[in-house]
């Protein structure tokens, strides 16, 4: 379906008419029916491809990636490929990129250790090696790691989440995989994470399920009371950085207390689908483009079978999909790098003026009146939040340039304020 709106993008782009016509054809809503499986809550659609017999599951009940090989040849050829982007293929060390970070998370896991993300191929073993997982660390640190984890939630029930993730890290060994987007059946489109379908509220009807099935894990989230994994928000319209701190402030939650200035801090997690589909949406969400559509595209296979491409890479780095985004887009590469050189210069700036004051309010913290230490503390969580919500956004601000800058405007106008009140 959305392959004949692109086509028509392509074509037509000066006919806005058509164009309309053409989006409307292809709405979110078209695509979106109700599985009639036993997972009723899923929301599922119908790809190009027929059925075929469904191979034998594992104990978890998941049908592996291999195991689809033969049915499916070309996704899982390029489903492989992503095993490419490894951790040891050049990744970005956090804390020396933004060296401010050694103070700003300092007191918490993310101080030990944050390295840019690998691929799916690689989810199980960056958990397992990651420096921030300690013997108090529950399994709901599993949730979007492994489809075996997801199966075993939606069978037995959210006690799952508050088992030591020691005592099942070991029983998992499918990265994430088919299951994590169909089910065990891949043609269809299938979500089923259930927390986040309950966080999505209306916009399981208003968001496409190409983007739905990605906003699963890749959103912000958090563990709430019961240590199930939970999202700060109902709908589209609760998916901003400041409607997400108001909600964490009315439920007075924090991930750790900064040792220097005591102010109670929040991580931020990686908002790709919020700072796409989130508030007022990206341009491009709002002509209709989701995830699939910039991240895989479709491929010609030698025998004539088209099929979409599993590889998940950056569409800079996909031949086909640029072909189809430059009848609007000149040069996109230089384009994106303009983004993102924009929002992460501002970035590295900005982390200097946050370390500032985190080192001014540490060294005033005992000699401030109760209520200007409650706002200049408030001030630092505040102001941390809005910066790492751009930082920990995978795009550096590419996904939506407009919201990354309004957010950093925030952060700004608040370090402003507490530097006032520090007389700094
Ligand atoms: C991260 C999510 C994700 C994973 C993992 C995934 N798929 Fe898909 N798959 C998709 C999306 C999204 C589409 C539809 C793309 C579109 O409509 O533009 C799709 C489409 C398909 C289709 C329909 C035909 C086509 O190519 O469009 C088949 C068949 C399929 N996938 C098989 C598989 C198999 C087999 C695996 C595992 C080896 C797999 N998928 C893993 C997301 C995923
Ligand atoms: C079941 C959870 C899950 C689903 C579903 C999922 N992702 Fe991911 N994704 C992850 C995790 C976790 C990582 C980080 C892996 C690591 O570093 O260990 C990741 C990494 C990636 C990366 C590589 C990041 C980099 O910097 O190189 C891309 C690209 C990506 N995902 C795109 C997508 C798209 C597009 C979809 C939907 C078609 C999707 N993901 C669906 C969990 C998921
Ligand atoms: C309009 C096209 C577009 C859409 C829609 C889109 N992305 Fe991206 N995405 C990009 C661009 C451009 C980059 C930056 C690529 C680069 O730096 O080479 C990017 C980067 C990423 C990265 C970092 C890894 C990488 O390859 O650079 C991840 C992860 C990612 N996107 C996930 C998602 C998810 C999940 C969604 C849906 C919620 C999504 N994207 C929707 C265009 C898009
Ligand atoms: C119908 C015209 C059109 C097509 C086709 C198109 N874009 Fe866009 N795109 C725009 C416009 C207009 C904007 C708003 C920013 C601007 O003016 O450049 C935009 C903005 C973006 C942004 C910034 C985030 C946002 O949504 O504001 C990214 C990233 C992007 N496009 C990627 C792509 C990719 C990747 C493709 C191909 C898959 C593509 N675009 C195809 C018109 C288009």
């Amino acid at each position: 379906m959305l392959k004949s709106k692109k086509a028509v993008i392509i074509t037509s782009a000066a006919c806005t008419v058509c164009l309309v016509a053409a989006l409307a054809a292809c709405s979110p809503q078209a695509s979106t029916t109700t599985s009639d499986t036993d997972t009723p809550a899923s929301p599922s659609q119908t790809p190009t491809a027929e059925p075929v017999e469904t191979p034998e599951a594992d104990e978890f009940g998941v049908v592996v990636a291999d195991a689809w090989k033969d049915a499916y040849p070309h996704q899982y050829e390029t489903y492989k490929q992503n095993e490419e982007n490894s951790p040891e293929s050049g990744k970005a060390n956090y804390l020396e990129t933004y060296p401010a970070l050694n103070t700003m998370y300092k007191g918490y896991g993310f101080a030990k250790g944050y390295e840019e993300a690998a691929s799916h191929s690689y989810t199980l073993e960056s958990i397992k090696a990651t420096p921030r997982v300690n013997e108090k660390t529950l399994a709901n640190c599993i949730t979007c790691k492994t489809p075996q984890f997801t199966a075993k939630v939606n069978a037995e029930g959210d006690d799952v989440y508050t088992i030591p993730f020691a005592d099942m890290i070991d029983l998992f060994n499918e990265p994430v995989s088919c299951w994590n987007c169909h089910e065990n059946e891949p043609t269809q489109l299938v979500v089923p994470s259930k927390f986040y379908l309950t966080s999505l509220g209306s916009a399981t009807e208003t968001t496409p399920l190409e983007a739905q099935v990605c906003g699963q894990c890749h959103n912000e989230y958090y563990f709430n009371s019961e240590k199930v994994t939970s999202n700060p928000y109902v709908g589209t319209e609760e998916m901003t950085a400041e409607k997400m701190l108001a909600f964490y402030d009315d439920l007075e939650f924090s991930d750790w207390e900064h040792p220097d200035t005591g102010a109670p801090l929040l991580k931020a997690q990686h908002p790709e689908f919020e700072t796409i589909y989130g508030g007022k949406q990206s341009h491009m969400a709002s002509l209709g483009y989701s995830c699939a559509d910039c991240h895989m595209g479709t491929v010609v296979a030698d025998d004539g079978t088209t099929f979409s491409n599993h590889n998940l890479v950056s569409p800079l780095e996909n031949d086909a999909v640029l072909a189809e985004c430059s009848s609007c887009h000149k040069d996109l590469p230089s384009q994106v790098a303009q983004w993102q050189s924009e929002v992460t210069e501002r970035e590295q700036e900005i982390s200097l003026e946050i370390e500032r004051y985190i080192n001014e309010l540490a060294a005033q913290k005992d000699t401030l009146s109760a209520d200007d230490l409650a706002r200049a503390q408030q001030i630092h969580r505040h102001a941390q939040f809005y910066w790492d919500y751009v930082m920990v956004e995978n795009s550096e601000g590419a996904h939506n340039p407009d919201v990354a800058h309004e957010n950093l405007d925030k952060c700004e106008e608040l370090l402003e304020e507490g530097f006032g009140i520090l007389g700094a």
